[in-house]
């Protein structure tokens, strides 16, 4: 694998044979043809695996012994990893290289967590400089806010924090602030609104006070349909709702943008100053660590936020630095083309055992699913291998309850992350902290479980009723990574979703897609656009197919009952 690209991996890589084609993919073809063993066999013969198969990366332990590998597989993945030149494209967005050939723009989301004094140039300019300027106007808003210093129109201090965003301009911060609520600062209310809903507006600022309320309208166009037309409404709450302050002026001191467009900032009649900028090199899942992070480093303060920081930097480091059998993404990514390629596994689960991850595989479906949901390769020639999976999942032990049945004994490759922590974090009472053993051991439970399983014989040998032995019988055999930290901190979550966004990148380069690019989400814009006349004026909508056609008119019957 290469450390220094030759040639240009941002340019286009039609000169490569098709992956496919590869003698690399050939050879994992045949490995698994003859693939057999199973995990109860593999930990049998090879005990040392569990050691073996570890990654550490910052605070991470990474164990995925328990997958459906030997030395050979992890062998022959690295050699694909090799030959599609996963490192070379790494480099290359490192280096500010436009590899988001579609947008031609460069990837650069791992300049938002560089040191103050590295060089990362875009287009011949050092792009650190301006993040660095950005972190600290953030800083210097975030302690105004939280000291109550930053005053509404009326002098009254502000109290409610309102984001209003969608996509990555609403997922990372709602995640982070969930996932770090034992940091935030408790006399400070967080709302989220992303839906264009009128409900999720109406439900946020329902019993809230308009003069102690700051809204942050985060959207890295601002043209984003829902994300306007909610700010437009929250500006009418506050100046002409329940309490409101009336006059004009007053939106100065309660609404601050975030975002790269200036100029449609201002046109909505926010005051430029009150605008943090990012760059159209951060993609907006990749962007919560930017200004976009604003709502975050309010609630958890400036220190925090940079100890967030460090973490994504500690794995973007060990992207870069480490070699190929000890770099974590690299493995992750592999490990997910194994099962999506040659195991046809049409999806991943992503079980964090916290509470406080509750929003945490949500934000990951944007990340991954908006990513490497693609079907063209990059010089747009249809794809003849599967690309990203379905992500899915929600805390432990509650999934345990609903749909782990399926995990278990139902009739799909899944493959599981299971996520957790040594201690708990927060506030908790000595009796609360106390159930973290038995949250923990559930997690260790189900990933020996899926391992493993039941055989027929142990149920049996349980004197189970004959009729009754396939029911109860576990096949076991079902692959996990568990990743294990030592507590939750800012920095955790910092290590946690960089080594998901490189694990990500991994894998789009293998498939040879832009992971950088969403024109997938376009249509369905537009045609809404389309549409909505047609619901509010009762205008007619020319092309209309007959079956939409016949929903907008049955829509618009009840709508007048
Ligand atoms: O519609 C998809 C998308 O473009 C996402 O990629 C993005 O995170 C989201 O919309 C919000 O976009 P913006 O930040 O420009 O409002």
């Amino acid at each position: 694998m290469s450390d220094s690209p030759t040639g240009s991996p941002a340019d286009s890589p039609s000169d490569s044979p098709s992956l496919t084609r590869r003698p690399q993919w050939a050879a994992l073809e045949d490995h698994r043809a003859q693939w057999h063993p199973h995990l109860r066999e593999l930990f049998a013969t090879d005990p040392g695996r569990a050691e073996r198969y570890v990654v550490r990366v910052g605070d991470l332990r990474i164990d995925y012994s328990k997958h459906l590998i030997t030395d050979e597989t992890l062998a022959l993945l690295q050699e694909l990893a090799a030959a599609t030149d996963v490192f070379g494209l790494r480099d290359a967005m490192a280096d500010g290289e436009r590899i988001n050939i579609t947008e031609d723009r460069a990837v650069l989301h791992t300049a938002l967590r560089a040191p103050a004094n590295a060089v990362i140039e875009v287009d011949g300019e050092n792009v650190v400089p301006k993040v660095h300027a950005v972190l600290d106007q953030m800083t210097s808003f975030a302690n105004r806010v939280r000291s109550g210093e930053w005053t509404g129109h009326t002098g009254r201090r502000i109290r409610n924090v309102v984001n209003i965003g969608i996509g990555g301009s609403d997922l990372g911060p709602a995640m982070a602030y969930e996932a770090l609520r034992a940091y935030t600062a408790r006399d400070l209310t967080f709302r989220f609104v992303s839906n264009v809903d009128g409900a999720d507006l109406h439900e946020a600022v329902r019993d809230l006070d308009p003069a102690e309320t700051l809204f942050i309208v985060a959207s890295k166009t601002f043209t984003t349909i829902e994300t306007i037309t909610n700010a437009t409404s929250a500006r009418s709450w506050l100046l002409h709702g329940p309490g409101g302050l009336g006059e004009d002026k007053a939106v100065a001191k309660h609404f601050v943008a975030l975002s790269t467009n200036a100029e449609k900032v201002t046109e909505f009649g926010i005051d430029p100053d009150n605008m943090f900028q990012f760059w159209d090199w951060v993609g907006g899942r990749y962007s919560f660590d930017s200004a976009i992070g604003l709502s975050l480093m309010i609630a958890i303060g400036p220190d925090h936020f940079l100890e967030m920081l460090d973490g994504f930097r500690i794995v973007d480091e060990h992207f870069r630095n480490e070699p190929a059998e000890d770099n974590a993404p690299l493995i992750l990514g592999l490990l997910g083309v194994w099962y999506g390629n040659f195991f046809d596994a049409q999806s991943h689960a992503v079980l964090p055992y916290s509470h406080y991850l509750s929003k945490f595989t949500a934000y990951l479906q944007q990340l991954d699913m908006e990513s490497n949901g693609k079907s063209v390769d990059r010089d747009g020639k249809a794809v003849e291998w599967q690309t990203g999976p379905v992500v899915w999942g929600t805390p432990g032990t509650n999934g345990q309850h609903a749909y782990y049945q399926l995990i278990h004994q139902g009739t799909k490759v899944i493959p599981a992350d299971l996520i957790g922590f040594a201690r708990p974090v927060g506030e908790l009472s000595d009796e609360l902290k106390a159930q973290h053993d038995l949250l923990m051991a559930n997690l260790f439970a189900q990933g020996q479980a899926l391992a493993f399983g039941k055989t027929a014989d142990e149920v049996r040998a349980e004197g189970v009723a004959e009729h009754q032995v396939a029911h109860r019988t576990f096949q076991g055999n079902h692959p996990t990574t568990t990743i294990l930290a030592k507590e939750l901190t800012p920095s955790v979550l910092g290590q946690l979703i960089a080594l998901y966004e490189h694990k990500v990148f991994v894998q789009g380069a293998i498939w040879n897609i832009d992971s950088f690019d969403q024109w997938g989400v376009e249509l369905g814009k537009v045609l809404a656009k389309r549409v909505e006349p047609a619901l509010t004026e009762g205008a007619d909508v020319p092309g209309l197919d007959p079956s939409t056609a016949a929903l907008v008119a049955t829509y618009r019957e009840l709508k007048e009952v």
